[in-house]
């Protein structure tokens, strides 16, 4: 296993699309079980495959009371219910976060590294929260284009924690814009800085 470098905005491959995942193989099962220890190593709940420079379909979560970490290859939302506001950072933005819309309740489908489908449903909770932010993440989605109107994103002192809340383990893995940059400096170009795909 190995640590995998994390692509931070305003990097183009985050804006990118992932392609479909087609067959699972040997090289997708250990780049899973990279983003996995990557994602522990930086304290974060998520991980999505173009985050550490792979255009492909796949994403892990792990929230503080899941024992094991989720991978999710070709994931997609396939019910969402209700809405609510919650905090949100990425470890593409470290040292920002911000309020953003996510829905209440997230049902998505997506295949395990032995291509066997399989769904999760979540209410009202971080892994929710989640699922959507590293599905996003697969369609070149930030979070910043989920801020609640009329706010932005703030700069926090420690954790870069992916999807949400509470990832303070003391850590600073701020490698982020410099003193002076505004968290809408960093929107603003993580948004407008680089060419989107048009997916
Ligand atoms: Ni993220």
């Amino acid at each position: 296993m190995a640590l995998l470098k994390i692509r931070l905005v305003p990097d183009p491959i985050l804006f990118r699309k992932a392609r479909k995942v087609g067959k699972v193989t040997a090289q997708h099962r250990r780049l899973a079980a990279d983003m996995v220890e990557t994602m522990i190593e930086h304290s974060g709940v998520g991980l999505a495959a173009n985050q550490v420079g792979y255009l492909e379909r796949i994403a892990v979560v792990q929230t503080p009371d899941m024992e094991e970490a989720l991978v999710l290859v070709n994931p997609e939302i396939v019910r969402k219910e209700g809405q609510r506001e919650v905090e949100e950072g990425c470890l593409s933005v470290p040292g920002y976060r911000g309020m953003v819309l996510r829905s209440e309740k997230v049902r998505a489908r997506a295949l395990d590294l032995n291509a066997k489908p399989f769904k999760v449903d979540a209410e009202g909770s971080l892994l929710a929260q989640a699922l959507e932010h590293e599905i996003d993440h697969l369609n070149g989605i930030m979070y910043m284009d989920h801020l609640v109107a009329h706010t932005g994103l703030y700069k926090v002192e420690e954790g870069d924690g992916d999807g949400a809340g509470g990832d303070g383990d003391g850590h600073n893995h701020n490698h982020g814009g410099g003193k002076g940059d505004s968290g809408f400096d960093v929107w603003h170009r993580g948004l407008h800085g680089v060419e989107r795909d048009g997916g």
